[in-house]
């Protein structure tokens, strides 16, 4: 089992990493009450459980909103704790619900999707739909414990753990060389869910995304930024394909555009390209649109793009790989970026 713990502005994250780390939530104080989607229902006891809808229907205002009305109608307090076992779609929507309830309850993460336990369950971002405001309602709350119990990973397709995979690539490739290394070096074992190389790879991610929100959690000081790598051209690819495209696999693709940017526009050494695409494609990750397999309107993409919650004014800042392991964000004119990103996604 790995531990260790980051202090992120005025809250004290514990993470724990391992077979087994499930365990931990029998020595909680308090009371506690699972949310767990309908599909997984995890082996732990509650004094309340809730289960909602799987996926993003899950995500709903109204659900989170079900689960504030359940911990008045059983009396929680805020010493008692709301534990989240679920993908990135229920860590959202508890999240959400312990974030507004009595203007706080402890929150728990437990991910039980590779994506959960090395991006949506870290960080404290928490989000819900609403009509069509895809995750434009949320808060920043962090969870007081994270627990990455690799038993969950078991019954995990590996569609979805390569999804995840496209998230730690991306922390390999502008926050830690050394990971780029390990999973250059142990791609198999990691794809067939290797132990010791899971517990690796997820909790070097977890250091490497928390350190960022430690120093900039709500993304005021061009810090955080860093974690949209690949984000801005993948959101387009995702919105152009009418979300049919996964995140995971559209960010894949984001990545490689972006890092031909970078290097197109003077700011990544020469070879940073062929790195992004040489560790994309170890995973099975595409690395160009053909590969998605998915028509993609660039009309809608480039308007999605332009709409970006990162946009300000008639800039986006851009965080560019320069060398592995490192980079640096950039204001890119709009225009530019346009430019830049029909040529990726073939409308030119
Ligand atoms: N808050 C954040 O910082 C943040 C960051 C990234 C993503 N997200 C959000 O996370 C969501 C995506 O998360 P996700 O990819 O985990 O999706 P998800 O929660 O929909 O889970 C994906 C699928 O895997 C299934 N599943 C979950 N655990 C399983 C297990 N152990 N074994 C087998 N199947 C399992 C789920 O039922 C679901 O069908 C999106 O809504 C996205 O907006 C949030």
């Amino acid at each position: 089992m790995i531990e260790f713990r980051e202090k992120v502005c005025c809250s004290d994250v514990s993470v724990k990493v391992g077979r087994g780390a499930l365990r931990e939530l029998e020595s909680l104080p308090g009371r506690k009450c699972i949310v767990h989607p309908k599909s997984l229902k995890p082996d732990v006891k509650g004094d309340l459980e809730i289960a909602v809808e799987d996926g993003e229907k899950g995500k709903d205002l109204r659900n989170a909103l079900e689960i504030v009305d359940k911990l008045l109608e059983h009396d929680f307090t805020r010493g008692d704790y709301l534990v989240a076992v679920g993908g990135g779609t229920v860590l959202d929507v508890a999240g959400f619900s312990a974030s507004i309830f009595m203007r706080g309850l402890n929150l728990v993460n437990v991910p039980t999707t590779l994506l959960g336990m090395v991006d949506a369950g870290i960080g404290g971002k928490t989000g819900v739909n609403y009509g069509k405001a895809k995750n434009m309602i949320g808060t920043f709350y962090q969870p007081s414990l994270i627990l990455d119990d690799l038993s969950f990973l078991d019954t995990l397709p590996t569609e979805e753990l390569r999804r995840g995979l496209a998230e730690v690539v991306k922390y390999a490739l502008v926050l830690d060389k050394e990971l780029y290394d390990f999973l250059s070096l142990n791609h198999s074992s990691v794809l067939n869910k290797e132990e010791s190389a899971l517990e690796k790879v997820i909790s070097s991610s977890v250091r490497d995304k928390l350190a960022v929100v430690a120093e900039d959690e709500r993304e005021t000081k061009g810090v955080r930024i860093v974690l949209n790598f690949g984000h801005t051209i993948g959101h387009a690819i995702e919105a152009g394909s009418d979300f049919t495209v996964p995140h995971g696999l559209a960010i894949s693709v984001g990545m490689v555009c972006e890092a031909k940017i970078a290097e197109e526009m003077g700011y990544a050494e020469e070879g940073v390209v062929e790195d992004v695409l040489w560790l994309l494609q170890l995973f099975g990750l595409p690395i160009s649109l053909e590969q998605l397999n998915a028509k993609i309107d660039v009309e809608k993409a480039l308007i999605a793009m332009t709409k970006d919650k990162k946009r300000r004014g008639e800039e986006v800042l851009l965080p560019f790989p320069t060398r592995i392991g490192n980079w640096r964000g950039v204001r890119v004119p709009l225009e530019t970026l346009e430019g830049f990103a029909k040529q990726c996604l073939g409308g030119n």
